[in-house]
């Protein structure tokens, strides 16, 4: 029996930045997902204990037809499947300590402990991460980037990940000792992320090539050659929150949390102004978290369009938050297989 473990993750900055090779900094976190899978066989049969129904489909899947499979969780593990390939099958089960379809990377979880137990190679953590991002765009149909992947699988205890999506580099940065990071649930379901989402992949595509420079190594200047003023909103979005992904990296390795906390909050005004990806429950929840006390910045994470707000915050906070769907988070190790 082979039992594989992958994280969640929050991302505390830079979002719609690692499509175009961009800065993020997430942290994996301490809920995520198991895979206990028997091997054997030339099929994958899985059961959740989160759903009666059982996924059961062959490993020789064709990559249109992952898309289809029932039930539609099993659609990541079997996105894995036609993507890692694997020689042989197994049964199993599945279970989360993770909020479904929440914004804290439910799917990659998914996808990296499946791809474990399906036996990816635990000693290559970018091929594993690159593998789960193309079975997460099989699986739901959207352009995702590599940073939830990534996220999962190399999480480092106790630190954030910055992460160079051009190179695909990540540096650990330790949680300065005082700091809480707190996850709360909108209420609102992304319903719009994933045909939004590929929309603002195509206008920073477009942005990028009507600026002439790629974004990742531009600055606000170079952005004057976009003639059309939605496109190079989108270019200003992702080339100011680059800027501000290198500075909160800096600002949590002094200790500086208050002004880590002040990016994170000029974060959600570009995702809103400039991203419009944002809505005006995320805009009012943001506003209700940073006017409880300990709280130093809050911003939408992940995709948007509905989902969960991170805060920053100072320790002892999240216990005596008045708001309502309030996590802890903690920064938490990547995936691993326990036991074998
Ligand atoms: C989703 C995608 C990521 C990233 C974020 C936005 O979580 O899966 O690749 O693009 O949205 O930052």
């Amino acid at each position: 029996m082979i039992v594989a473990y992958a994280p969640g993750r929050v991302n505390l900055i830079g979002d719609h930045t690692d499509y175009s090779g961009g800065l993020v900094c997430p942290m994996a976190i301490q809920l995520g997902t198991t895979v206990e899978l028997e091997p054997g066989g030339d099929s994958v049969e899985l059961e959740s204990a989160d759903d009666p129904t059982p996924a059961h489909f062959s490993l020789d899947i064709a990559d249109a037809a992952a898309a289809a499979v029932r039930p539609s969780w099993a659609r990541y593990v079997a996105g894995v499947v036609a993507v890692l390939r694997p020689p042989t099958g197994g049964r199993g089960r599945v279970s989360t300590t993770l909020p479904i379809g929440a914004g804290l990377s439910s799917s990659a979880a998914l996808e990296v402990a499946a791809a474990l137990a399906l036996g990816a190679a635990t000693s290559d953590p970018l091929r594993v991460a690159q593998t789960c991002q193309r079975a997460e765009q099989l699986a739901s149909g959207v352009p995702c980037g590599i940073m939830d992947q990534l996220t999962s699988v190399a999480g480092v205890d106790g630190h954030a990940l910055l992460i160079d999506c051009s190179t695909l580099d990540r540096v650990p940065i330790p949680m300065p000792p005082g700091a809480e990071v707190i996850v709360v649930h909108s209420g609102q379901s992304r319903a719009l992320a994933g045909s939004a989402y590929a929309e603002r992949r195509g206008q920073v595509e477009a942005a990028e090539a009507a600026a002439g420079v790629p974004l990742r190594r531009a600055g606000p200047a170079d952005l004057g050659g976009i003639a059309d003023p939605t496109l190079r909103r989108r270019a200003h979005h992702v080339v100011s929150e680059n800027a501000r992904v290198r500075a909160f990296a800096d600002s949590l390795r002094t200790g500086d949390l208050t002004t880590a906390g002040a990016l994170m909050t000029e974060s959600q005004a570009s995702l809103r102004d400039d991203f419009e990806v944002s809505t005006a429950v995320l805009d009012a929840l943001v506003a209700r978290l940073n006017a409880q006390p300990g709280v130093l910045g809050a911003r939408l994470t992940g995709a948007g369009f509905g989902g969960c707000v991170v805060a920053l915050a100072e320790s002892g906070t999240a216990a005596g938050l008045t708001v309502d769907r309030a996590t802890l988070v903690r920064p938490s190790g990547g995936a691993r297989v326990l036991t074998q």
